[in-house]
């Protein structure tokens, strides 16, 4: 069978395991999550991983799921929101697949991820007025490697029609 695998890139809050999960639905694809991935490999959340062994070790795991989950034929993977920034991944990724920037305003994420500050490692010690502007600076770092992804999904609310359309499929 041809290999097709799809990269969902994007901030953190951008809902890119939603939409991995809705569109490997739509497209009768699996899918899979690279921090839940990480997480079972290592039996640690991934908070519990930045604070115990740092962010290097994580990313060094997150490279080795990534090149793990590509091994699989047929499948959506959400990524982290820092894994298109390191080890050369998106280079990688658009080797191997489709890649998707999901991108929302930072105002959207923001909102989104208030409520889930404490699970999340880089944002957990902000208050809450300052999240937006650490959110517009990370994105800011970070455009550099999503605008490298294949396609640019940019919406206020982005929709499963938003996503096929953009791979060229309608359903
Ligand atoms: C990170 C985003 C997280 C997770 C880790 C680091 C980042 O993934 O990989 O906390 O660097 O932006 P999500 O984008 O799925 O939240």
């Amino acid at each position: 069978m041809q290999q097709k695998l799809i990269f969902l890139v994007g901030m953190m809050g951008s809902g890119k395991s939603y939409w991995a999960q809705r569109l490997a639905d739509a497209l009768d694809y699996g899918w899979g999550d690279l921090d839940q991935f990480i997480e079972k490999e290592t039996s640690l959340s991934v908070k519990e991983i930045f604070e115990t062994q740092g962010e290097d070790y994580f990313r060094n795991k997150e490279r080795d799921a990534l090149r793990a989950l590509g091994a699989f034929d047929v499948l959506v993977i959400a990524t982290g929101g820092g894994t298109p920034c390191f080890h050369n991944n998106m280079d990688w990724m658009n080797a191997n697949g489709i890649t998707i920037w999901i991108d929302e305003p930072v105002r959207v994420l923001a909102g989104r991820l208030l409520p889930e500050r404490e699970s999340r490692p880089l944002i957990k010690n902000l208050q809450e007025d300052e999240l937006e502007h650490f959110l517009a600076q990370k994105l800011g770092e970070r455009k550099v490697y999503y605008a490298q992804a294949a396609h640019h999904v940019h919406a206020a609310k982005i929709t499963i029609n938003d996503l096929l359309q953009t791979l060229n499929i309608h359903v």
